[in-house]
């Protein structure tokens, strides 16, 4: 089935970098209209000349996703802007240090939590009314494959993409009725500034451990990630809700 978002409205948060930028240059490419909330200015009017440069439509607004006040101006400037939205991406996230548990520091696990949960959840309780209204839309939220395994050394973030998994499903079996399809992606480690921070300055041997636990023994590239975000987001996925899509070279079946 082809693709189309002509004309769909489309919001991503941390849609100016990694895998959040290239679904947002692919709804682009797909005739959709981008609202792109992330934290960095520069990063943002450098993807909204990419995608102008596809002809497509796009906005950005500097949106911290722990800012409720933010989250909010968020949806009703993209509803100004495009008159509606009818897809939300929340791809915004944070890894958090890496430490063992007893180490783990207090105030990281906190930011990790109201980042990837919170704000998560936050930006879907501001879009859903909007979607309840015309019985239609849908949500795809970029959990990963540490949604549904254990991640030494990153408790906090494996935390939160189970809750963001939990979200999910529940959020799915609440608005299936009402014509609203809520999905996630669980890519596995994707080449994109988060990996490009944790793996810099780490003289150990952990890129190659990484790696070599992938059966594919690669990374993903963000594109094959936001391939993933699309499919859930288009017609083609019309009876899919609910689902976590394993986006991993084979590393959660090993
Ligand atoms: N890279 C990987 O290996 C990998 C694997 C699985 C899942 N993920 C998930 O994919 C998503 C995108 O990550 P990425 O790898 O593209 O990393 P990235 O760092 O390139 O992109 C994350 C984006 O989120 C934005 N962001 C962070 N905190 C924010 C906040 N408080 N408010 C608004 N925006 C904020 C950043 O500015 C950045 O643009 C994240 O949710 C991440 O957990 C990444």
């Amino acid at each position: 089935m082809n693709q189309s978002f002509q004309d769909k409205v489309v919001i991503i948060t941390g849609g100016c970098s990694g895998i959040g930028r290239a679904a947002a240059l692919q709804f682009a490419a797909a005739g959709a209209k981008l609202f792109l909330a992330d934290l960095s200015e520069k990063a943002g009017d450098e993807t909204v000349d990419a995608i102008e440069k596809l002809g497509a439509k796009a906005t950005f607004a500097r949106i911290d996703v722990t800012d409720v006040g933010d989250i909010e101006r968020m949806v009703a400037d993209c509803v100004q802007a495009f008159g509606t939205v009818d897809i939300l991406v929340n791809s915004a996230g944070i890894l958090g240090p890496r430490a063992r548990t007893e180490k783990y520091p207090s105030v990281d696990f906190q930011q990790v939590m109201d980042v990837n949960v919170v704000g998560l959840w936050n930006c879907m309780k501001a879009t859903l009314p909007h979607l309840l209204a015309k019985k239609s839309g849908c949500i795809v939220n970029v959990a990963s494959v540490a949604g549904l395994l254990g991640f030494g050394g990153h408790v906090a973030y494996a935390a939160s993409k189970h809750a963001v998994m939990g979200i999910t499903k529940s959020a799915a079996v609440e608005y299936a009725k009402y014509g609203i399809r809520i999905n996630a992606v669980c890519p596995a480690f994707t080449q994109t500034p988060m990996m490009d921070n944790e793996l810099m300055n780490d003289d150990s041997n952990y890129f190659e451990l990484l790696q070599q636990s992938i059966p594919m023994k690669r990374f993903a590239q963000p594109d094959e990630i936001a391939a993933g975000i699309l499919y859930l987001a288009s017609d083609a996925a019309s009876f899919v809700t609910g689902h976590g899509l394993v986006l991993d070279g084979g590393l959660v079946v090993v």
